[in-house]
C-alpha cells in the first residue's frame, strides 16, 4: 500500500526532512501515512513503532496485524482505508538492544499537527477513527478519556464535498497487546472490532 495521490506524495517526501521537533534525530525515519488517495476512511494511531520505524510503513508491526485482523472482521477492506500517526517519528528509550516506546508529548503532537492537516485535508475522509487518546488530542485538540468516548460518532463539521466529517474514538490495538489475561484480551478484542464495525456503520 502506498501514497496514492499527488499531493501527498509530495508531502510525504518534504515530511522525510522534518525537523518541526526533535524526534528525528534518534528516529531511523519519518513514517508517513499511506492508503487510498481519497478514503472514506482515515484510521489516525499515535506514532511509529519500532518495526514501522524500520520499515517507514505505518502499522506493520504487531499493533498492525492485531489492526488488520479487526478490520478484515468488521468488514473494512485496509486497502480502502488511508492509515496514518499523529506523530510520524518513533519516539524511544533505548534500553541494552531493545528500544521502548515513550508516548509523545503534547508539544510534539502539536508540531506533527502540521502533516497530519495536510493529510485530512488531501484524503478529506467522512470518517476518522481515533485510535487512543494520541490520535484523539491531535484531531479533537482535548484531552480525551477513552473510556468516556469511545463508540459514538463525534461531528468534525462539514466536507468541502458537502456532508458531515465525523470522528469515532476507540481503543488503541496496542492497548490490547498490553492486556495481561487471555479472557481480558478475546473481550477488549470484540469490542475492538464492534467498534469498528458500528464505525463502518455511520458512512
Ligand atoms: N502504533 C501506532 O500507533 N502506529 C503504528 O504505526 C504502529 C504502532
Amino acid at each position: 500500500m502506498n501514497v496514492a495521490s499527488a499531493e501527498l506524495a509530495a508531502a510525504a517526501r518534504d515530511a522525510a526532512a522534518c525537523r518541526r521537533c526533535p524526534l528525528w534525530a534518534n528516529a531511523t525515519q519519518t513514517v508517513f501515512g499511506e492508503g487510498a488517495g481519497r478514503a472514506r476512511i482515515m484510521l489516525v494511531g499515535e506514532q511509529p513503532g519500532d518495526q514501522e520505524d524500520l520499515a517507514g510503513r505505518p502499522f506493520v508491526g504487531p499493533a498492525g496485524k492485531i489492526l488488520d485482523t479487526a478490520l478484515q472482521e468488521a468488514g473494512i477492506d485496509r486497502a480502502l482505508v488511508y492509515v496514518t500517526n499523529a506523530v510520524k517519528h518513533f519516539k524511544f528509550i533505548p534500553r541494552g538492544k531493545r528500544r521502548i516506546h515513550q508516548k509523545p508529548d503534547t508539544g510534539e503532537i502539536a508540531a506533527c499537527k502540521f502533516w497530519l492537516d495536510i493529510e485530512r485535508e488531501q484524503v478529506n475522509p467522512r470518517l476518522t477513527v481515533l485510535l487512543g487518546a494520541t490520535a484523539a488530542r491531535a484531531v479533537l485538540g482535548r484531552t480525551v478519556t477513552i473510556g468516556r468516548e469511545r463508540g459514538r460518532p463525534i461531528p468534525l463539521g462539514p466536507t468541502p464535498a458537502g456532508g458531515d466529517a465525523l470522528a469515532f474514538v476507540t481503543v488503541h490495538p496496542s492497548f490490547l497487546l498490553r492486556l495481561p489475561d487471555e479472557a481480558a484480551k478475546r473481550r477488549e478484542y470484540a469490542a475492538f472490532v464492534g467498534d469498528l464495525r458500528h464505525a463502518a456503520g455511520l458512512l
